[in-house]
């Protein structure tokens, strides 16, 4: 029988939200995933991200949500095409809107770590090819250096790019993504260009910010790969090369193993402040194939394991790995009714405070419902809800557990008395 006994994070950790501009602002249309959604077929529920929750003209509504629930840390993501329309021409007012929802960020004590690149491209850049694209390099250090240098007064904590990997895999190898392609070399070159232009833009900023201090990561999706037997056999391993340690060596420390990196004359040196793992699943593998999860272990809305245990052996493992603290930049679960959120968080916060010494940041996915790529507005991974018609917005009894911890630096035992209910307790897990 589970137990769950309180417990409290015995050294500082800073707990916040995380969120990304396609999926939340609304009112852009010049982007790859707004040409994408318009295509019959590609989003599950038929939306587009082009009302979503509204965050482009609402947001100091759910920056007042985020202050009610004591939220200091928030990672938000700026939008290219918003800010390079066309190529080479930055619009002035796009920048003015992000530095309005900064400052007001700073007002309200929240710490804004930026993210630079969150899947979407504009639509003028996806044309020409996006990342595969001659040139492709400069023109991203072009918006970043811009981007950097207008905000580098608001903000110090950055992340250039978000999970490379499911970017390229989702768009270059399965084709359910944008530009739909099914090609693993593409997918491969994909990450190599991806990883320089990180390696590229921590040279930049570093080079904006000189003396003064900045913190500089990526964000990538870990998985813990498994064979059925529940050990990681010789597939699971060349899958997880693939997939995210041959990147995450290339891209934490310049320095590249095949098939990465090779004549990319990049220094070896250390190209991350921290670690940023992304964390919600575990594949099972039964030689190439990934195994459905078996209705009788604890599943999210998508069918996605829960599986608390891989927190604490990813974020152990690249700890060790390359000595950098670890910033989990995204965990969370889809849970459309709020039945087992409040659980996900316990079990997830009790393994980083037990036994994660190295986990400074944590950031929850995500703050509120949203339009989430090809699943649409389907799956709900919100700690506040969205009605996307009225655009009504409750903080979820997930969302108050969460405040709650935030509050108390922990979880209580009054905290877990009012807010998990035993998963014996639930049905259709
Ligand atoms: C992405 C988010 C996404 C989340 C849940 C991550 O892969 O960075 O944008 O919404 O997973 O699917």
């Amino acid at each position: 029988m589970k137990s769950y006994d309180p417990f409290d994070f015995p050294r500082p950790i800073g707990l916040g939200v995380a969120t990304a501009p396609t999926q939340i602002e609304g009112f852009e249309t010049q982007n790859s995933w707004y040409d994408w959604a318009k295509i019959p077929g590609k989003i599950a529920d038929g939306s587009t991200p082009s009302v979503a929750d509204r965050h482009w003209t609402d947001f100091r509504e759910n920056i007042e949500l985020m202050d009610q629930m004591g939220i200091r840390y928030y990672r938000l993501g700026l939008e290219w095409s918003r800010i390079e329309p066309e190529e080479g021409h930055f619009d002035k007012s796009a920048l003015d809107r992000y530095r309005e929802e900064l400052k007001l960020l700073s007002e309200r004590g929240i710490r804004p770590l930026v993210t630079l690149h969150h899947f979407s491209n504009p639509s003028w850049f996806e044309r020409r090819g996006a990342f595969l694209s001659d040139g492709a390099t400069e023109v991203f250090l072009r918006y970043v250096r811009y981007i950097v240098s207008e905000i580098s007064d608001l903000c110090d904590e950055y992340i250039t790019i978000n999970e490379p990997n499911v970017y390229a895999v989702n768009g270059y190898l399965y084709g359910i993504w944008p530009p739909g392609e099914k090609s693993l070399s593409k997918a491969l070159r994909v990450m190599n260009r991806l990883a320089i232009c990180h390696l590229q833009a921590v040279l930049a900023i570093r080079e904006i910010y000189k003396d003064r201090p900045v913190q500089i990561g990526y964000a990538n999706h870990f998985r813990i790969f498994h064979s059925s037997s529940g050990r990681t056999g010789l597939q699971a391993r060349l899958i997880r090369y693939l997939f995210q340690d041959g990147l995450t060596r290339f891209m934490t420390t310049g320095r590249p193993s095949f098939p990465f990196g090779t004549f990319s004359g990049m220094k070896p040196g250390t190209y991350c402040d921290f670690v940023g793992v992304n964390y919600y699943t575990r594949s099972k593998m039964k030689g190439f194939r990934e195994l459905p999860v078996p209705a009788s272990k604890p599943r999210n809305d998508l069918g996605w394991e829960i599986y608390p245990d891989g927190i604490r052996l990813l974020a152990n493992k690249y700890h060790d790995l390359y000595g950098l603290p670890v910033w989990i930049t995204e965990n969370g679960t889809a849970d459309r009714d709020d039945r087992f959120r409040s659980e996900y968080l316990y079990d997830h916060l009790r393994e980083i405070a037990l036994h994660c010494p190295s986990v400074e940041r944590y950031y929850h996915w995500t703050f509120i419902d949203n339009f989430e790529w090809a699943e649409g507005e389907t799956a709900r991974f919100g700690l506040v809800a969205n009605h996307f018609q009225t655009q009504e917005r409750t903080i979820r009894k997930s969302g108050q557990f969460y405040s709650g911890i935030i509050r108390n630096n922990g979880a209580s035992a009054e905290l877990i008395s009012e807010y998990i209910i035993p998963w014996t307790n639930k049905q259709n897990i």
